[in-house]
């Protein structure tokens, strides 16, 4: 029998509403911080209520410790980064419902996969675990795989293919797949840094995708840090009658595409490229609702912003402009195709 659609909390709407309502502020202004980057609000305790239809995405943090080429930041340096991701971190527990799982696309490390990258992604994301929310995670191209499981390896999921972070979360009203797209460099190379590989699934991990979208009967959400079209998946992911959207990560862009698999067919899916949660470009994160027949995803923008050939005393009217144009953006993504 058909559930009749849910009505988002009220306590919910007001959250999206204040999030609304802080679009017209110039870049990060609207946050309460420290001068060392802590919010200036404690982290929220664990007694807050938890939504089992609402989640949090965030991509592409980048936080951790000094590298060489940040020089070529001015006023953008690692420890504005790392403060970035706190405050949008405390925001998150700010609200007044919680989400009930952070799902991240990648690039955690903020260039090569350092150890003490990963040390310090933990502790900035911990609140959001003692608040009782589950994170979710997988890698992008700026990680690897060692360092993050050792420091992350609670958040990687149980991952059905070897030696990748892929996993499958099963939400109440759907389900979401992290793909692990990371592909580290040759050991032997010359550059072998994180950052230096690119991009695949792999051939067990393509296996196991197709046998996972064969066999479902969920509306399913499939993510990774590339876009579809990197991994060459896309034509699978719109004919897939369970798969209901794509988000990635890596652009660092609130990007809105639909997928379709050739130009007289009538299938076509959305892929939502999500912002950085600090780096550059768009900086913020979404919210994802699930509701009976789709899921909507709101994005959050909170600066928009280019370090290179920038100085402090810089700031482009058109990256206000920007964060006031996205902010708000809502996209559906309709279980339709699965009638
Ligand atoms: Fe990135």
């Amino acid at each position: 029998m058909a559930r009749m659609t849910r009505p988002v909390p009220q306590s919910t709407r007001r959250d999206f509403l204040k999030l609304g309502a802080c679009a017209g502020a110039a870049g990060l202004g609207a946050f309460a911080v420290k001068a060392d980057g802590t919010p200036a609000t404690p982290a929220t305790p664990a007694s807050k209520p938890l939504d089992p239809d609402l989640s949090a995405v965030v991509s592409d943090l980048h936080v951790g410790q000094l590298w060489n080429e940040q020089k070529f930041r001015t006023d953008r340096s690692y420890d504005y980064i790392n403060g970035v991701v706190r405050r949008l971190v405390a925001e998150i527990l700010s609200m007044k419902v919680l989400p009930s799982y952070v799902f991240g696309l990648g690039d955690i490390s903020m260039c090569y996969g350092e150890e003490r990258d990963y040390e310090i992604a933990a502790e900035i994301l911990r609140p959001l675990e003692e608040a009782g929310i589950k994170i979710v995670m997988t890698a992008g191209n700026h990680d690897r795989r060692s360092p993050m499981a050792r420091h992350l390896g609670g958040w990687l999921g149980e991952s059905p293919v070897a030696g990748r972070f892929a996993s499958v979360t099963h939400l109440p009203r759907f389900d979401m797949v992290l793909l692990d797209s990371l592909k580290e460099p040759d050991p032997s190379a010359e550059d072998n840094r994180a950052g230096r590989g690119g991009c695949e699934l792999g051939a067990e991990q393509s296996k196991w995708l197709d046998s996972l979208l064969a066999e479902t009967t969920r509306p399913t959400l499939v993510c990774a840090h590339h876009t579809a079209w990197s991994l060459g998946i896309n034509k699978q992911m719109v004919k897939s009658p369970r798969v209901c959207g794509f988000l990635h990560g890596h652009n660092h862009s609130w990007q809105d595409n639909i997928l379709f698999s050739s130009y007289g067919r009538k299938t076509m899916i959305r892929m939502l490229g999500m912002p950085s949660m600090g780096m550059d470009r768009d900086i913020g994160y979404a919210l994802l609702r699930a509701f009976d027949d789709r899921l909507e995803l709101v994005h959050v923008e909170r600066d928009y912003y280019f370090p290179v050939q920038t100085t402090k005393a810089e700031r482009l009217p058109i990256w206000d402009a920007v964060v006031r144009e996205r902010h708000g953006r809502r996209v559906f993504f309709p279980f339709d195709k699965l009638a």
